[in-house]
């Protein structure tokens, strides 16, 4: 017999494999679901005209809900379940108001039904408020921002056509690079498919022989994790320092034997919303010389959030921020700064910003730029239509509407940042829901963890926060390492005032544990 062959024996050994394995995730909590909302816009205006999709806002149906509320496996089959009444949405957007509770099939019912309430809820669906969304500045919504992709449908299609090497890469991709290279202060910039494809792109480029050592923070993001092990296999060697340990990197780098070496950390790091030390780091590039290691920043969270000009945590901590002791401008000594266009910006894509050669270099060494489509035009039109919403200074035009431009990105961030310090205010020195407490004992950016430990924990204390409409992740492994599994907070410029306190009377009221 052809041992490995035999089609039913091979058939049954996967598929068994693939149920244990499966079952082996929903035994210990971490098991994931797909859970379909609907991010357009809902209700009325006073005025009569519909309302526009909120970047804080998505509304989900009954049954989703409750497989949400109960954490049932959902492979995204909750949306196909009709409601019981039947009504469609375009019967009820026909009907405008509708006032009576409705029920669905698996027994609840929607608790306020449609009027012109900002509060309303549809007759199909539960209202929930996002405190889980990665648009920091309610970019993805801005009434610019969708005009401007939807102009770009219409003028360009859809599809990209091809890699941008082939005859995907468009004047308006070289606009918003150009566009881009100005907010980090690079020579250039290259776009990429997504952000995580930077980073694997970006990675092994750099890092791509025996002579090669990577530095990585060890919370690193799982697309640098993923980068450095590419890297790997061309023989570098990955040497990952404590989290923030700017003493142990410093170790770690003077005891390495190796040629060239590459620092590679988030700024802002993605799940617990601390910032790199990048002062310390760039300070120690400084002291060891400028050609002691490459210094790589994974600028996801922070563009377009953090800095006078929007341009990062780079600008904020290296530029903005002027101690006593140390004024200079430390930002020349970033190498290459990576980002992603589908957090702030609002739309999709990734970028690497660094010098003019090394962008040639990337051109022809990246894979995941070379062999990958180019970023289609409605994404490519709404990241640069949000770099001149977020960042009008950066696109290089100096006439008045530019200065409005700047005003509103200004404006952005003000309110993103207020929104910080109020819900730090709300939170501090108060007992949180089911004992969970505030990671880093201090909110210092707009995500915020409220840790708990346990997997299970985690879950209900989303589940909680969930059945008072607002919806906030539980963060499990392998996202985070087992036992230490958290609520993430994410905070946008299309919250209110309003938002955030309902955030904070939810998760300091319930103090006591029904877990
Ligand atoms: C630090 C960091 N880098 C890269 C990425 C990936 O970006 P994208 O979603 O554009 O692929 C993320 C997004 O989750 C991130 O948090």
């Amino acid at each position: 017999m052809r041992r490995g062959f035999d089609g039913d024996g091979v058939i049954r050994t996967w598929e068994s494999w693939t149920r244990d394995r499966v079952e082996s995730l929903t035994q210990r909590h971490v098991l994931r679901s797909l859970r379909p909302v609907d991010a357009g816009g809902r209700g009325w205006s006073p005025s009569g005209v519909p309302r526009g999709a909120s970047s804080a806002e998505v509304w989900v149906s009954g049954p989703t809900m409750r497989a949400w509320e109960t954490g049932a496996h959902d492979l995204g089959d909750s949306a196909d379940v009709v409601p019981a009444n039947g009504v469609t949405l375009d019967a009820f957007a026909a009907t405008t108001a509708a006032t009576t509770r409705t029920s669905f099939p698996d027994g609840t019912t929607s608790r306020v039904t449609g009027t012109t309430d900002d509060d309303a809820n549809d007759v199909h669906h539960r209202r929930l408020r996002l405190f889980s969304s990665n648009d920091y500045l309610g970019l993805g919504t801005h009434p610019r921002v969708r005009a401007a992709a939807a102009r770009a449908a219409a003028a360009h299609g859809s599809g990209p056509r091809s890699s941008p090497l082939v005859c995907g890469y468009t004047v308006a991709h070289r606009e918003l690079e150009k566009g881009l290279a100005l907010l980090k202060n690079t020579e250039e910039c290259l776009l990429f498919p997504a952000g995580f494809a930077a980073n694997l792109g970006v990675l092994p480029s750099l890092a791509d022989s025996a002579d090669c050592e990577i530095f990585s923070d060890r919370l690193n993001h799982a697309s640098i994790v993923d980068g450095c092990r590419l890297a790997s296999l061309k023989g570098t060697k990955v040497t990952v320092y404590e989290h923030n340990d700017v003493r142990h990197l410093e170790a770690l780098l003077t005891k390495s034997t190796k040629r060239r070496k590459l620092v590679v950390t988030d700024a802002l790091f993605s799940v617990d919303g601390d910032f790199a030390p990048l002062r310390d780091i760039a300070s120690l590039k400084r002291r060891l010389g400028n050609d002691s290691f490459f210094f790589v920043i994974d600028e996801a969270h922070a563009t377009l959030v953090c800095g006078k000009t929007g341009g990062g945590a780079a600008e904020m901590l290296l530029k903005d921020l002027k101690t006593e002791n140390d004024s200079e401008d430390l930002s020349y000594l970033v190498d290459v700064h990576v980002g992603t266009l589908s957090k702030a910006f609002g739309s999709h894509g990734g970028f690497a910003c660094c010098s003019r050669s090394l962008k040639s270099l990337l051109l022809s060494s990246s894979r995941t730029q070379i062999f990958s489509t180019a970023l289609p035009a409605p994404c490519v039109a709404a990241a640069t239509e949000a770099l001149r919403v977020a960042g009008g200074y950066h696109t290089g035009v100096t006439d008045a509407e530019s200065e409005e431009n700047v005003d509103e990105g200004v404006s952005l961030r003000a309110r993103l940042w207020r929104h910080v310090e109020r819900l730090r205010d709300g939170l501090q020195l108060k007992p949180l829901l089911h004992g969970g407490r505030v990671l880093n004992d201090e909110i210092s950016s707009p995500i915020a963890c409220v840790a708990y430990g346990s997997e299970a924990h985690a879950l209900k204390a989303s589940a909680v926060l969930l059945n008072r409409g607002l919806h906030a992740p539980a963060i499990r492994p392998p996202t985070v390492p087992l036992g230490t599994s958290r609520v993430r907070l994410a905070l946008s410029a299309a919250h209110s005032d309003t938002d955030i306190d309902a955030l904070v009377e939810a998760l300091t009221t319930i103090a006591e544990p029904r877990l």
